[in-house]
């Protein structure tokens, strides 16, 4: 038999972008895409380029967002459509993830989390998942990758962009 197996992972979309201006444009494609309830799921090494990553989606809702990285905030608002949370999880203990609230920020916008791989099972569960590797000084692989409900429609949406493997 040919063709996908009924229960197959929806393969993944890799984009190889040479410049951080690069990255933002992959994250300012991906904006208009966005709603309420979405999260981002921003996974890899320090200085990977998921910061950058926030800055295309903050700047796509609003040309004026001012972003800084929340590493000591924890949570930075960003207006547009609808808020945009920024979030980093690189300091925040398992135990002091609940606290911040995060369930309520969901439902009021999108959500797009640093450290992503320490999100609570139900907020990662219909994430779009965005991996970064850091290939040289100035040149990064992003893998977006999603399991079910929005975070799927988003993979799907960017399948087939130009630059998508
Ligand atoms: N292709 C690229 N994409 C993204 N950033 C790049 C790229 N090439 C070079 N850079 C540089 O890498 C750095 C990425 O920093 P950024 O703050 O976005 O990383 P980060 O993943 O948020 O790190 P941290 O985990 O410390 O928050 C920036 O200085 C940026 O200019
Ligand atoms: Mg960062």
């Amino acid at each position: 038999m040919t063709g996908p197996r009924p229960n197959a992972p929806a393969a993944a979309v890799h984009f190889e972008t040479g410049s951080a201006d690069l990255t933002e444009r992959v994250a300012e494609r991906l904006a208009p895409l966005l709603q309420a309830g979405d999260v981002l799921s921003l996974e890899g090494p320090l200085g990977a380029g998921k910061t950058r990553f926030v800055m295309g989606v903050a700047r796509a809702f609003d040309p004026h967002a001012h972003v800084r990285s929340p590493t000591f905030t924890l949570v930075n608002e960003y207006p547009g459509r609808c808020p945009l949370f920024h979030v980093d999880l690189y300091r925040v203990e398992p135990s002091a993830v609940e606290p911040l609230g995060l369930d309520e920020l969901n439902e009021r916008g999108v959500l797009a989390v640093e450290w992503g791989e320490k999100l609570p099972t139900h907020l990662a569960r219909e994430a779009l998942r965005v991996s970064f590797e850091i290939l040289a000084a100035e040149s990064r692989a992003l893998t977006l990758s999603a399991e079910a409900g929005r975070g799927l429609a988003l993979l799907e949406a960017c399948r087939g962009w130009k630059g998508a493997r």
